[in-house]
């Protein structure tokens, strides 16, 4: 079978699998049980058994009970697969990945356990949006499930009214719109689930709605993106040792493989060649691989790789950070706490995380944000996580599988999320290394010559700070005051490099990241010739002022100039916090693009509060004690 073959036939034979979501009592029972019967899905006898039933114990007959009896031998593991209940119209196979009310139901969501691709959201005719209405609609769209099929049920109690249903549908459509899900795939469909009514075939009942009934509109939804067709992601789940040789399993999650294959391992950033691979269940050398196969490698080269690394290819590597942000959906029982430290699962790996900063806890009802220190119970999230060490992961939006992450609790999962890596660069890049057979040189001039000859010792002053702060107000002055006194020093400024070493960079994570390396190698040099360099860039990362700090730490001094946002915006001295808040600059640091502050800076200036000659007092008061020669 050649891969074009196997492609295809994955392809039509994978069935959709759908979720079906919607407030208490709305009917999504009745609607699953109505399309089981419908599309002619259930066992022989299942139905007569459940009517015989009802009978016997004087009830009448509910489609409801259907889906209760399906549940329940599902819950018994008697029906073959336990997890799912399958059904099927004429065009395709449908997995309802998860019952409604079922206890695991989010659990599973978040975790990536039940991944739907799409889903049925069932509204009340009579009732409208609910607040569960809402919850799940916007946890639909927090799980990337873009697909929503809205059923607006019990069309039956409102007289199989028109207008109450264009009422309804544009109520709903109006939430949805404001969670950003293009309406343009979103079917809104009348139905009476417990008559049947446009469930499987247009009923008589509402003769002026002509458009798909709602068997119809799930045969028209997208079937996934094939995990197959995605960059590949092996997970490394053990490591076994046979004789000498090594072998590397995992399952591949996207993707595909072959011997020959250069693999990538990250974080540790080590490459081998696959020498060969054994797949499970097969048991026997296969030469390619792809996604779904759990498997074993061996590899070209004995490099030491550990449980949790993720195998790529050299071209298409995951993302490597010590920050991301989650939309979280929390389950635990204790809120999760601005700075805290929790445990994350990602894939096989496992790391410790720090909370930094919950950005915002989504209101349901209304999709307003507050700010706030802690998430409770069953709220959503935007948190940022900090991790000591780099980690490989990919946004969501890429990959759906290492873009998701959990957080644990002893045993428990407490929380779940989807990373967004909007606004935070790739940090893999900072780490290229291209040139190779390359030695270093000494020089004949020892760096204290050089601090005897100029009176004080180098070193790099590095200020950061938002725009508007008073970086280079404070970086200019300073200079002068320190070169009047005789100080070989000078500043290099943002605005001022951005028109030569790195006029070719913008304002992109990534370029910023670029723009920090270059100028923290620069202004490194300036120390090491001896004089005291003071710079001015926002340098918004963390990681990346680490990075400088780490090339001389004897030599870096990190000062926060530390004006809030508010102080800032309201001095814009270059006007751009208004572009920004105007919609004209779509990555600005503090309006639309991150600042990181640091955590343990060597000098930090309240310039909110205090004058800029106080502040000039400290900085020179500082360079004096640290840069003299006797010092340290
Ligand atoms: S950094 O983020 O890469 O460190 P840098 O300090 O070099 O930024 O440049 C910041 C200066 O560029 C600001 O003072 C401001 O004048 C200007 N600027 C223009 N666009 C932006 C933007 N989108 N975000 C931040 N600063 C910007």
């Amino acid at each position: 079978m050649n891969d074009q073959s196997s492609r295809a036939d994955v392809q039509t034979t994978l069935p959709l699998k759908i979720v079906i979501v919607g407030h208490v009592d709305h009917g999504k029972s009745t609607l699953i049980g109505r399309l089981f019967h419908d599309t002619g899905s259930l066992p022989d006898g299942k139905l007569e058994a459940i009517q015989a039933m009802s009978e016997r114990r004087g009830m009448p007959f509910e489609w409801a009970f259907l889906m209760d009896a399906l549940q329940a031998e599902r819950d018994q593991g008697i029906t073959i697969d336990v997890s799912h209940i399958h059904f099927r119209t004429n065009a395709r196979e449908y997995v309802l990945i998860d019952a409604p009310g079922h206890r695991e139901f989010v659990k599973n969501m978040i975790t990536g356990a039940a991944q739907a691709d799409a889903a049925v959201l069932v509204v009340d005719a009579r009732e409208g949006m609910q607040e569960q209405t809402r919850r799940h609609a916007y946890l639909l769209h927090l799980l990337g499930i873009r697909q929503v099929v809205v059923a607006i049920n019990k069309m039956d109690l409102v007289d199989y009214n028109e207008a109450r249903f264009q009422q309804v549908s544009a109520e709903v459509r109006d939430y949805l719109a404001g969670l950003g899900i293009d309406l343009r795939h979103t079917l809104l469909i009348p139905v009476s689930a417990r008559d049947g009514d446009n469930i499987v075939s247009l009923g008589k009942t509402m003769p002026w709605y002509d458009g798909e009934t709602l068997a119809q509109s799930l045969d028209g939804l997208q079937p996934p993106v094939p995990s197959l067709d995605l960059p590949l992601r092996l997970p490394v789940q053990d490591v076994y040792k046979f004789d000498d040789r090594r072998i590397i399993a995992g399952r591949i999650e996207s993707g595909h493989l072959r011997q020959g294959d250069i693999l990538l391992f990250s974080p540790s950033n080590k490459r081998a060649r696959i020498q060969s691979i054994e797949a499970w269940p097969t048991r026997g050398q296969v030469l390619a691989c792809r996604a779904g196969q759990s498997i074993g490698v061996t590899l070209d080269e004995q490099i030491f790789v550990e449980r949790g690394e993720i195998a790529s290819l050299d071209t298409n590597p995951p993302m490597l950070t010590n920050v991301f942000r989650g939309r979280i959906f929390w389950l635990g029982h204790q809120p999760l706490m601005a700075g805290r430290r929790y445990k994350m699962k990602l894939c096989t790996a496992q790391y410790p995380v720090d909370v930094e900063k919950i950005e915002k806890v989504i209101d349901v009802n209304d999709l307003g944000t507050v700010a706030a220190d802690r998430v409770e119970r069953n709220a959503i999230a935007e948190v940022i996580f900090r991790t000591r060490a780099q980690i490989p992961l990919d946004p969501f939006d890429h990959n759906g599988i290492t873009g998701r992450f959990v957080i644990v609790d002893e045993f428990d999962i407490v929380g779940g999320g989807l990373i967004n890596m909007d606004g935070y660069a790739d940090q893999r890049l900072s780490q290229r290394i291209k040139s190779t057979n390359i030695f270093r040189v000494e020089h004949r001039v020892p760096i204290e010559e050089r601090w005897q000859q100029n009176g004080h010792r180098g070193g790099v002053l590095w200020m950061t700070g938002l725009s508007g702060s008073g970086k280079s107000t404070l970086a200019f002055s300073l200079e002068q005051y320190l070169f009047r006194k005789g100080y070989q020093v000078y500043v290099l400024d943002g605005d001022n490099v951005r028109h030569g070493l790195c006029s070719d960079l913008g304002f992109s994570p990534e370029d910023r990241v670029e723009n920090i390396r270059r100028v923290g190698h620069a202004a490194i040099l300036f120390a090491r010739a001896g004089f005291l360099c003071i710079t001015a860039f926002i340098s918004p990362y963390r990681a990346d002022r680490e990075r400088v700090r780490a090339l001389a730490p004897e030599l870096f001094h990190e000062v926060f100039i530390d004006a809030d946002l508010k102080t800032c915006e309201e001095r814009d001295p270059k006007g751009l916090y208004a572009k920004a808040r105007r919609g004209e600059i779509d990555d600005f640091t503090g309006i639309s693009a991150p600042y990181e502050a640091p955590v343990n800076a060597e000098v930090r200036l309240d310039t909110s509060h205090q004058t800029v000659e106080a502040s000039l007092a400290e900085l020179s008061d500082y360079v004096m004690r640290q840069f003299a020669i006797t010092a340290h």
